[in-house]
């Protein structure tokens, strides 16, 4: 059976370099594991608590199901400001909800980041954790952030350097071994 992992990037941007870093790390799963992206990032309202249950806005009710039919969840974010996105925060939001019942629940997530910074987002990346636990997330290693992003990527959106693929391979290795753990544990 096939092996879903939901992918997010937390940029709109059209050359982002998260995006890029996101389907690097897709080309890295193994053979019966694939990445399904959620590209409605920029359809996502802002947060209403009054639509949290039904009928939630079309792009939300895509998200929540994307996130709750994968088996687990892959996040590239950028770092704004010393933070995650406003954009990315509020999917997060939206997919968090209802409380209690969230597609987020339990649910395994690695998380990467990128940014032309030496400290590749990682001020983001650790943002970014602590709100999947505050969600109630399973969130899975150590991640990767990869600094200086102008020059890490090959033409075809691989990363350059040998020892950032394998750092990403361990990243992806990471969470198909937490998603078996979690589809033992079901
Ligand atoms: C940034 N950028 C940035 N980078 C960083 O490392 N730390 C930061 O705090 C910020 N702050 C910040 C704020 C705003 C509003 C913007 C637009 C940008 C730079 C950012 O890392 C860069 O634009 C990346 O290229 C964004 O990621 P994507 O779009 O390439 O995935």
């Amino acid at each position: 059976m096939t092996i879903t992992i939901a992918g997010i990037a937390g940029s709109l941007r059209r050359g982002s370099f998260n995006r890029m870093l996101l389907y690097a790390a897709a080309q890295l799963l193994p053979p019966d594991a694939e990445l399904e992206v959620f590209d409605l990032l920029d359809r996502v309202p802002p947060f209403n608590e009054d639509w949290e249950a039904d009928p939630a806005p079309l792009a939300v009710a895509r998200l929540r199901a994307l996130i709750a039919d994968a088996d687990g969840l892959l996040i590239a974010t950028p770092e704004y400001n010393g933070s995650i996105p406003g954009q990315l925060k509020n999917a997060l939001d939206w997919a968090s909800r209802p409380y209690g019942a969230g597609a987020l629940q339990d649910k395994p997530v690695a998380v990467i980041s990128a940014s032309p910074s030496p400290r590749g987002a990682a001020g983001a990346a650790a943002d970014l954790r602590r709100i999947l636990t505050n969600t109630g997330a399973s969130v899975v290693g150590s991640g990767l952030a990869v600094p200086g992003a102008f020059g890490q990527f090959r033409r075809d959106g691989q990363l350059a350097d040998p020892d950032l693929v394998r750092q990403l391979r361990t990243v992806t290795g990471d969470l198909i071994q937490a998603v078996g753990g979690s589809r033992a544990a079901a």
